[in-house]
């Protein structure tokens, strides 16, 4: 299996191009969404530097339930509308915060988090939850970050199966 192996001087566009590819390939061939969003949230932890969190939080009956994810454990029900994944699932758009510590409601479940970037996942309109990615970096996520895990979550919902949803 391929895993990471972002170039230490390469961009983050780089970054993110063969981070992609290297999911679209993992996936290949695999509709289950379960087993993909796991592998996903492998791939980030493991080719995003500076990272101490990375999953998914799913929609289940009108709030977010953790799912699958790589890092210590995290809390499990996150209304919509509070904490950064509640926000952005509630707004349906990226949220990054530079500084987990001045975000109004932030809510926190490693002490080691500082920054954080949440992605909503969305399909033909219906949202399916978020994927959430912490750093202890202060200020670590920026825009190119925030484009480039879009284009994850797209790639990641053109491969799964409408019927594997949990
Ligand atoms: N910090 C998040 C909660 C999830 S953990 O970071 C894994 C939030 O404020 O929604």
């Amino acid at each position: 299996m391929v895993m990471n192996t972002a170039p230490p001087n390469g961009t983050k566009v780089e970054l993110y191009n063969q981070l992609t590819s290297e999911l679209a390939s993992l996936m290949e061939g695999e509709t289950d969404f379960i087993a993909n969003a796991a592998n996903l949230s492998a791939l980030l932890f493991h080719s995003l530097p500076d990272v101490n969190w990375a999953g998914f939080y799913l929609l289940k009956e009108g709030e977010l339930v953790l799912g699958p994810f790589q890092g210590k454990p995290a809390c499990i029900r996150i209304a919509i509308g509070k904490g950064v994944c509640g926000t952005a699932a509630q707004r349906r758009e990226t949220i990054l915060v530079q500084n987990v510590h001045e975000f109004p409601g932030h809510i926190a479940c490693d002490s080691a988090s500082n920054a954080e970037v949440v992605v909503p996942v969305i399909r033909d309109g219906e949202l399916l939850g978020v994927i959430d990615v912490d750093s202890p970096l202060i200020g670590r996520f920026d825009d190119e970050d925030a484009a480039g895990l879009n284009r994850v979550a797209e790639v990641f919902i053109s491969h799964v199966a409408r019927a594997s949803r949990p």
